[in-house]
């Protein structure tokens, strides 16, 4: 039996179901396909995607990174962070908090908010009605 799925760049045809995947978890559409890693199944359909943005400093961005619900679980989420991880060598992000779990099985610390750009993050936290039910915490890992 062949890998469950596999990691490729994203293409412009992959942006409607990438869309698709990010306004289920109520996050805006993605700028383009740049900086976007896709796990395909064998069909070749999209089943997850990590994006990456920059600070100033060129420092990686997490933002976001999504798993289809009935992928989550196999091991989709950890690969597309290993694979960002291993090309920048430093990942940040802000994390939800019912991703926190997630993000600290692969290794990720903790961060003050003066450590994270939240352009590069896309998060307005500051002004997010549902910031406390969230519990967001900025993480690195490095
Ligand atoms: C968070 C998300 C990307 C995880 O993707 P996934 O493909 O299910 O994750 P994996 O299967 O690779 O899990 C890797 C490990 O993390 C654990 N894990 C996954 N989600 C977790 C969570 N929410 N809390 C705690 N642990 C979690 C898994 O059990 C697994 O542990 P193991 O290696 O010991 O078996 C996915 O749940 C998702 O898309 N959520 C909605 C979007 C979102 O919240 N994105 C993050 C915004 S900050």
């Amino acid at each position: 039996m062949g890998a469950l799925f596999s990691l490729r760049d994203a293409q412009p045809g992959d942006m409607e179901h990438l869309d698709y995947f990010a306004s289920l978890e109520g996050m805006d559409a993605l700028p383009g396909c740049e900086r976007i890693r896709v796990a395909v199944n064998e069909q070749g359909e999209p089943v997850g995607f990590c994006r990456l943005d920059a600070d100033e400093n060129g420092v990686a961005y997490v933002n976001p990174i999504v798993v289809f619900d009935t992928w989550r679980g196999y091991g989709v989420g950890r690969a597309l962070i290993e694979d960002a991880w291993s090309r920048e060598g430093e990942l940040r992000l802000v994390a939800r908090g019912q991703s926190v779990g997630f993000y600290e099985k692969l290794g990720f610390k903790p961060l003050s908010w003066d450590e994270v750009d939240l352009k590069a993050a896309s998060e307005d936290c500051d002004n997010c009605p549902v910031r406390e039910e969230c519990g967001p915490l900025p993480m690195r890992l490095a």
